[in-house]
């Protein structure tokens, strides 16, 4: 029976109702199951699950005790949200809808949410949020970016009060495990596609991960805490990783170099900006780029994840670790959890988002070194009317190595610091070229000189 303290708080254990029990939920509740007595004992917050939402409510859940599983068990997400045994909404079903709808209906009961769902984010963090600003609750969401890593707190609380110029993240672990058996062990694309399908770190259809659309969502909502900004994730321009090849690794190798698949956000400096643009000029992209093996976002290796935060202040700092699995994102969930029942038992809430229409600036203005491959005919000349190209379009050459291929030759190429529309400019005219044969990868290179 519920009875209330003096402040009008229900004495007991906050109610969690959890929406979805698969890798995620069924791991966040057997966490909560397990942990409640430690979570007290170092929170004081006494935590019980009391709903779990599922499609299926007939299915074993692992790490749950099938009596238990049966007391707690139901199908339908609108039940769950509005049941008087509910205080904190947990939504871990993914997916737009339902869980847009059942995350409103929950706030619209003044109960905060937490949620790992970065698709829906990406797309409806503004709405949502000011769902949650209008019913005075917290809307958390740290485990929807790169799992266990405490980015959106660091980002959003510890990093408030910093004027963030830039991040630079490895945020899909699926993506980064190919890419480190590629480097390392000389698998091709497909080799290591089908070893990352085979234990489990790609779906049987990979295009979320290998073609950036996972990253591109993070990268908005990372954004978006960055920089104030209302960044989604069809802003987000992106490119995959499927173009990459076995020779481009061992050229970047060569050069001094590791190709990571990079999430970027940044500011982007306009004349007479002050310290906060208002809308911010921003930048967000998800490509494959040649990041020197000194920086330490090249030492990343297999499935984890890092993101490296540029700072006016606090200058260069990166966090590392586990961008997703169940247990991982569980443990994420679990400290959004305990902060909502923090905020419920003793008031207060988390720090808004405020969230501006930024002024997002098109690929084709930003600045940046690049390698690009050309296979073209062995012929005096050649090399000669490749070059004028590139000079017509004002991309001017840092490095250049020639390999023999028969009566074709590649090319390699490091540029200095260009303009992206001159670069897609040159490569234009030069596709045209009789003597260009194919146009190979075209990466963008990270440092050393300034854009
Ligand atoms: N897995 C990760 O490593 C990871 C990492 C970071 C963030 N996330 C995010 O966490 C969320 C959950 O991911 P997951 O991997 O745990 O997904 P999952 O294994 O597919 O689990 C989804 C759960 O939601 C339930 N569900 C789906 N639609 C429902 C509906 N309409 N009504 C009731 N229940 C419904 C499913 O029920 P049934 O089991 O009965 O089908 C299932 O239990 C997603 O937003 C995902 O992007 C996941």
């Amino acid at each position: 029976v519920a009875v209330s303290d003096a402040a009008g708080n229900r004495a007991g254990p906050l109610r969690v109702g959890v929406l979805g029990c698969g890798n995620v939920g069924a791991a966040f509740v057997a966490l909560v199951d397990s942990g409640s007595d430690a979570i007290r004992g170092r929170t004081g917050i006494e935590l019980e699950v009391t709903r779990i939402a599922v499609r299926d409510t007939a299915r074993p859940r692992p790490g749950i005790d099938a009596a238990s599983l049966e007391k707690r068990v139901l199908n339908d997400p609108h039940a769950l949200v509005a049941d008087p045994e509910v205080d904190i909404v947990v939504e871990l079903m993914g997916g737009l809808e339902p869980a847009r709808t059942v995350i409103l209906e929950a706030l619209s009961l003044q109960k905060p949410v937490i949620s790992a769902n970065k698709e829906l984010l990406s797309s409806s963090v503004a709405e949502l949020a000011l769902a949650a600003e209008v019913a005075g609750v917290d809307l958390l969401f740290e485990a929807s970016v790169a799992g266990a890593i405490p980015l959106v707190r660091l980002l959003g609380e510890s990093l408030a009060g910093e004027h963030i110029v830039r991040l630079t993240g490895i945020v899909n672990g699926t993506t980064n495990y190919m890419l480190t058996r590629m480097s390392e062990e000389g698998l091709g694309y497909a080799e290591a596609l089908a070893e990352a399908q085979l234990l489990g770190y790609a779906e049987a259809d990979p295009t979320a991960d290998v073609e950036g659309y996972d990253a591109a969502a993070k990268a908005a909502i990372l954004a978006g805490i960055a920089f104030d900004a209302d960044v989604r994730s069809v802003d987000v321009y992106r490119e995959g990783i499927t173009h990459i090849e076995a020779s481009d690794i061992a050229f970047s190798h060569k050069l001094g170099y590791e190709i990571k698949l990079l999430a970027i956000a940044e500011r982007v400096g306009r004349v007479g900006g002050g310290l906060e643009e208002d809308p911010p000029a921003v930048s967000v992209r998800v490509h494959p780029a040649m990041v020197p093996k000194e920086h330490p976002l090249a030492s990343v290796r297999g499935s984890f994840n890092a993101v490296f935060v540029e700072g006016d202040a606090a200058g260069e700092l990166m966090v590392y670790g586990r961008g997703a699995g169940g247990l991982p994102t569980a443990s994420a969930v679990l400290g959004d959890v305990i902060d909502a029942a923090h905020h419920l038992r003793e008031g207060g809430r988390a720090r808004a988002v405020r969230l501006r229409t930024p002024d997002l600036h098109p690929i084709a203005e930003l600045k940046g070194q690049y390698y690009l491959v050309l296979d073209v005919l062995d012929r005096p000349g050649v090399l000669a009317s490749v070059a004028a190209v590139l000079g017509d379009h004002s991309v001017s050459i840092r490095s250049m190595e020639q390999i023999g291929l028969g009566d074709e030759a590649r090319l390699v190429f490091i540029t200095h610091v260009a303009l992206e529309a001159d670069l897609q400019a040159t490569l234009k005219s030069l596709s045209a070229l009789d003597s260009v044969k194919r146009l190979g990868s075209v990466l963008r290179v990270i440092g050393p000189e300034k854009a």
